[in-house]
């Protein structure tokens, strides 16, 4: 396989700020409940026409610009979105269009839920692993707080918007940013987390309109499941991999619940300078969390570059994924 070198990561959250405080305005609830359940007290909610693919398009600018890649240069966009504006045109063709490619280059999108960014980066390392594309951007972005039922208090709690976005190229020096990269999925228990597009139905055939949809969840099964399989998993991969936990600079995990967090940390055996969460500001901002909480980390000082980190991602599908991966200098 060709190496894959990761050029740069990039992110852009909303301005509007929504505290927990502000959400006991809409139901029976509290700051103490939300925060010692899933450590958010608050996220970042979009407004008026912003939208994913707006929030997308700012990530994949400063991601371009980052790299030092021009979006002429690119040969696939991939946009890893559950909550996108449209189910078609696919974000990733509209960011094509915003960024000026006139090229025909393919761009379509994928749904990973929450594992969206390492569901594209395993398939942009096929993409330029076996040398068919060399220059590829992935947007992960997702706009959750449209598809919530915010008067359902179990899951509208958890939710923020944003997106982030990444670079990545065949290796300008013959090494692989990759370590080691796996997805997985199951989709036996899909039902644990759903949303069902609306719509209506033909007349002729059935009288009655489908129901308006929200995002249905089960929260304790979806808990249950994350922490039964993810602590293991990582620490499975990286034994295949012939990495030590302790050789590995930070765990980069998806933000959805600062109690799964936890449980991976405490299998790791990672003291917390390790491990990199911000869900206390943005909650669970889905495909876009791990580069948010990546780009993020960098900008605040707790990630330092020239390291090495573990990403993963888990959500709908049920889907999950994991990358042990190199941060060069001057990627974000
Ligand atoms: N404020 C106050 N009370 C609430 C509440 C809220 N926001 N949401 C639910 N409750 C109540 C419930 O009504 C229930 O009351 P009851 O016992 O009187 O019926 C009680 O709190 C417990 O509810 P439950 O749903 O069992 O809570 P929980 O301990 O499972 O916590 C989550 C709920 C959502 C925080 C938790 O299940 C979770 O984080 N799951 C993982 C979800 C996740 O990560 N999803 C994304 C994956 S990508």
């Amino acid at each position: 396989m060709k190496p894959l070198q990761i050029r740069s990561v990039a992110y852009s959250v909303p301005e509007t700020v929504v505290t927990n405080q502000d959400l006991t305005k809409l139901y029976d609830t509290s700051d103490e409940w939300i925060y010692t359940r899933t450590g958010i007290k608050e996220r970042r909610i979009v407004s008026g026409n912003q939208n994913a693919a707006d929030l997308g398009y700012e990530a994949a600018q400063k991601a371009l610009a980052k790299a030092g890649v021009n979006p002429d240069e690119l040969d696939l966009i991939i946009a890893a979105s559950s909550a996108p504006p449209n189910l078609y045109p696919a974000i990733a063709c509209d960011i094509q269009a915003r960024l000026g490619i006139t090229t025909k280059i393919p761009a379509f999108d994928i749904t990973a839920a929450c594992s969206g960014l390492i569901y594209g980066m395993q398939i942009a390392r096929g993409f330029i692993g076996s040398g068919i594309y060399k220059k590829i951007l992935i947007v992960a972005t997702d706009n959750n707080s449209r598809l919530v039922d915010w008067e359902d208090r179990g899951t509208s709690i958890l939710f923020g918007d944003g997106a982030g976005a990444m670079v990545v190229t065949e290796s300008t020096d013959g090494v692989d940013d990759i370590l080691s990269i796996d997805i997985q999925s199951d989709g036996s228990i899909g039902e644990y987390i759903k949303y069902t597009m609306p719509g209506k139905t033909c007349p002729l055939v059935e009288p009655n309109d489908i129901e308006p949809s929200h995002i249905f969840m089960n929260g304790k099964e979806v808990y249950k499941f994350v922490v039964k399989v993810l602590p293991d998993y990582i620490a499975n991969m990286l034994e295949e991999s012939g990495i030590k936990a302790d050789e590995i600079d930070y765990l980069i995990p998806h933000q959805a619940n600062q109690r799964i967090i936890d449980a991976v940390q405490q299998r790791l055996g990672y003291p917390d300078e390790k491990v990199i969460s911000n869900i206390t500001y943005y909650g669970n901002t889905s495909a876009a969390s791990v580069p948010i909480a990546l780009a993020e980390g960098v900008e605040k000082g707790t990630v330092k570059l020239g390291s090495t980190a573990i990403l993963c991602g888990f959500g709908a599908g049920m889907t999950w994924g994991a990358a042990i991966v190199r941060l060069r200098e001057g990627i974000c």
